[in-house]
């Protein structure tokens, strides 16, 4: 299966075969050393070959809490847009999209005509990708109702359009899950009556089985497993327990109660050969687990959708501290009433969700030595409140106090209102999406090497997570910006297209 893209590069870099699109590349960069008070700079090339597979397999996509907020929106949305169904509501007739999907809705500048105009393409026009009518999903919960009931519970779709998919989704039922009480909110207890039994091990098993039996049945060429559950609290990682492959699998089968079902089900999904995602801020993915995905091939993503407060703030922050101007304030306080909400209000939930939230400008603050002396930070605050009423419109105020010219003062205040499911559903299709696609991404240097895929930790899908995980020792950008231009590029270099520098010097010279 591959979907028809209408782009070819005529390039000499360039080479399609039936099965894969080569790609001589020259990346660049720019070696800066110090000697002395000098620094020494000096541009360097690197030598690629890149090489796409072509054809798109069948992907599943396993969601960990498919019957959330989440896990029924993102069912409902892909379901509506696959089947094109049109829904009333008293602004009139609606018909489905993906806005909020930078596969999907967002374009591309592939270069320019010959008057020299822009020329745009849809994102998942660039590279063979996986359409989202063809997924199939799949998953569980530790709550026992259909996909139908967890619409309607979830308050999220029109009711017009809930009457169109409820005989399709109420089919759909989520599989047993692992459920430990001492790892997420005591306030979860009463849903929880879906649930597979035994030790961590024997869990660690049927979510194996459970991965197996969706291969099979649905003749899947691959599988994504993605957490969408609730927060859990940190687990306490532990040398002997945590720290490395063989380590965490000792610990698994020793039923070690610091292990959590996140890490169980990453574990799973890993030693099944799938990539796994963490949509949540909890610390899943141990070094133990990156171990396991590092052997055996696949990917792991993290932590944390990014897709409301702090998108803007990684793109404000991002424009203040560029713009010269100083940020020393930035107080966030959040209300919301859905099932997440609920969960974060018990203190040790909350505290992973501070976390993720709080290290989200440190890249762009420590990028400018001018505005902030080594060490310095602005103060940057974080507050949740759980407020039934408001459901899943979660509304975020936040409010930037800057310092400007000879310590003048700057207060941005912004007061966001939105379904919070339906800004992260577009989100977990693009991690799956991109995530299938660069794994049939390799690389070598030259045609004496094997074939390489990217790291296991892939910190290209950082656009789209709060706090990046990225490989041990690399540096983790958070401004916006930089992590959208790190996907377009990437995807630019597997047709040997050089990096956008937006100079655009055939309008400025003469
Ligand atoms: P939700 O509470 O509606 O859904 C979570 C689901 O997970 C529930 O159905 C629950 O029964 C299930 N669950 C809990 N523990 C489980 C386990 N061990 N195994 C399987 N299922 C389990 O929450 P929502 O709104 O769908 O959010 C899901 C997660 O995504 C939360 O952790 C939230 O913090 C995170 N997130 C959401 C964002 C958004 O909605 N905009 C943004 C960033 C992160």
């Amino acid at each position: 299966m591959e979907k028809s893209s209408n782009i070819q590069v005529i390039s000499p870099n360039v080479k399609y075969t039936e099965d894969y699109i080569y790609a001589d590349y020259e990346y660049e960069e720019t070696l800066v050393t110090k000697k002395d008070n000098e620094l020494l700079v000096k541009p360097y090339q690197t030598s690629l070959c890149i090489r796409t597979a072509r054809k798109v397999g069948r992907l599943g996509i396993m969601l960990v809490g498919w019957g959330g907020n989440n896990g029924s929106t993102f069912t409902a949305a892909v379901l509506a847009n696959r089947h094109q169904l049109s829904w009333q509501t008293k602004n009139g007739k609606m018909d489905p999209n993906w806005y909020g999907s930078i596969t999907q809705a967002s374009t591309v500048r592939l270069g320019i005509d010959e008057s020299g105009k822009d020329v745009y393409v849809g994102m998942s026009e660039l590279l063979p990708m996986v359409h989202p009518d063809d997924l199939v999903i799949d998953g569980w919960d530790i709550s026992p109702l259909n996909l139908a009931e967890s619409m309607v519970r979830a308050k999220v779709i029109d009711y017009d359009l809930q009457q169109k998919l409820k005989k399709e989704m109420s089919a759909m039922k989520p599989r047993p899950a692992i459920y430990d009480p001492d790892f997420i909110a005591a306030n979860q207890a009463d849903r929880a009556t879906n649930l597979i039994r035994g030790s961590r091990y024997e869990q660690y098993l049927q979510v194996r089985a459970d991965i197996k039996d969706c291969r099979d049945r649905n003749k899947l060429d691959s599988v994504i497993v993605l957490w969408t559950a609730n927060t859990e609290r940190l687990c306490e990682v532990r040398a002997g327990v945590h720290d490395t492959s063989d380590n965490l699998e000792r610990a698994l089968r020793n039923n070690d109660t610091e292990i959590s079902p996140s890490t169980i089900f990453a574990m799973a999904a890993v030693d099944e050969g799938c990539c796994y995602i963490n949509g949540s801020p909890q610390n899943t993915l141990v070094s133990g687990v990156v171990e396991r995905a590092e052997r055996a091939g696949v990917f792991v993503a993290g932590d944390d959708f990014k897709s409301g407060q702090t998108k803007l703030k990684s793109v404000l922050v991002d424009f203040l501290v560029t713009a010269g101007l100083k940020p020393v304030s930035i107080v966030s306080y959040n209300h919301l009433g859905n099932n997440d909400g609920k969960n974060l209000s018990a203190p040790k939930q909350f505290r992973s969700k501070e976390i993720t939230k709080s290290n989200v400008v440190d890249d762009m603050v420590e990028s400018n030595n001018i505005l902030y002396k080594p060490g310095e930070k602005p103060d940057h605050v974080v507050v949740i409140k759980y407020v039934p009423y408001v459901g899943d419109s979660k509304r975020a105020m936040d409010e930037y106090t800057s310092e400007i010219l000879l310590h003048g003062t700057n207060t941005l205040a912004v007061h966001n209102t939105c379904e919070d499911s339906l800004l992260a559903t577009p989100l977990i299709l693009d991690l799956a999406l991109l995530t299938e696609l660069f794994s049939r991404v390799q690389l070598r240097r030259d045609d004496t090497e094997e074939w390489q895929s990217l790291h296991a930790v892939l910190s290209l899908v950082s656009y789209l997570l709060k706090a990046p995980l990225v490989a041990e020792g690399a540096p983790v950008v958070n401004a916006l910006g930089k992590q959208r231009a790190a996907i377009e590029n990437m995807m630019r270099a597997c047709l040997a297209l050089r990096p956008i520098h937006n100079m655009q010097l055939e309008h400025k010279v003469y």
